[in-house]
């Protein structure tokens, strides 16, 4: 699985964030065609991302493309001109507002045959797909089982909240009024299942208040707190943040390696199932639970 803790969204018709946003320490970049990016500039935009790709010094970063969504005029040719020029410096196409598998299924074929056009290893280039709406979010267990190239499933707060008709303005916030719970607990929690019952990643999207860190920490730390891989981040005062929130404390990850070689010893040294480390009886769905939390741990560098 590839690191997806921070995932920057670069506006590709803006070549100095094309540039700046090389240097930053993001685990994923994705470089926008779709709504950061003007009608007008949508064309200029396709150069100026295969001219990033080629030219730019990605580093170990996941590399991903945001093509237009299905309803415009715009994706196939965002996907033809960016992967026949460049696929091979791509990791993956996000397709945004996905409604049903056939969706990705269209992607799934397209990016074959321009993978055998030119010469690319079939299969090679993964999928996001941004849940959206809630035409999305109903056939989402479809869409999490479309295509062996899905990598993630991404949620997109902004347009799902304009989808559903919630009463706010405010992106990644508690909708006004709302003062009990979390408005946003359903609908990752459904995201989140379908993408662990196919083997996905679980993504969050953008927090549009860039200038509210703590904000950002809140909102991160809420879908962190649930099992989200990662979140966007849209500018680099939001970056330091996810990496921290998306991977586990030293002393839990130090815990979680503590819980696997006392659970290694007593099972497999004094053969005993269910044993206590301190005050804390550990068997073996704590391995299970510690694996998480030590995978996560590594991941992060801990
Ligand atoms: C992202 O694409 C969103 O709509 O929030
Ligand atoms: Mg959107």
């Amino acid at each position: 699985m590839r690191a997806r803790r921070s995932c920057l969204a670069v506006p590709g018709s803006n070549p100095r964030f094309l540039e700046k946003a090389q240097s930053l320490p993001v685990d994923e970049v994705f470089l926008d065609l779709e709504d950061s990016v003007a009608p007008s500039a949508k064309e200029g935009a396709r150069r100026s991302v295969v001219a990033a790709l080629k030219e730019g010094d990605w580093g170990g970063k996941t590399v991903v493309v945001r093509v237009n969504d299905l309803s415009t005029p715009w994706t196939y040719r965002d996907v033809i001109e960016v992967v026949e020029a460049a696929g091979d410096r791509l990791h993956c196409v996000m397709l945004p507002k996905v409604e049903e598998a056939a969706q990705v299924r269209w992607l799934d074929l397209l990016l074959s045959q321009i993978e055998r056009t030119v010469g690319l290893p079939v299969g090679g280039i993964g999928i996001e797909a941004q849940i959206e709406s809630a035409r999305g979010l109903v056939a989402v267990d479809e869409i999490a089982g479309s295509s062996p190239r899905l990598e993630t499933l991404v949620f997109g707060p902004a347009d799902f909240m304009a989808s559903i008709g919630m009463r706010t303005l405010v992106v990644g916030e508690q909708p006004p009024g709302y003062s009990e719970g979390d408005a946003y607990h359903y609908i990752l929690m459904r995201i989140l299942m379908a993408a662990r019952a196919r083997d996905l990643q679980a993504i969050d999207g953008p927090y549009l208040q860039i200038k509210d860190i703590e904000g950002f920490r809140r909102a991160a730390g809420r879908a962190a707190a649930l099992g989200f891989d990662g979140k966007w981040v849209l500018h680099p005062g939001q970056v330091a943040a996810a990496n921290e929130v998306f991977s586990p404390s030293q002393a839990d990850y130090d815990h979680a390696e503590l819980i696997l070689d006392a659970y290694e010893y007593y099972t497999t040294v004094e053969g005993r199932g269910a044993v206590m480390l301190g005050d804390e009886m550990i068997d073996e769905a704590s391995r299970k639970m510690a694996l998480v939390i030590s995978a996560k741990g590594r991941a992060a560098g801990l």
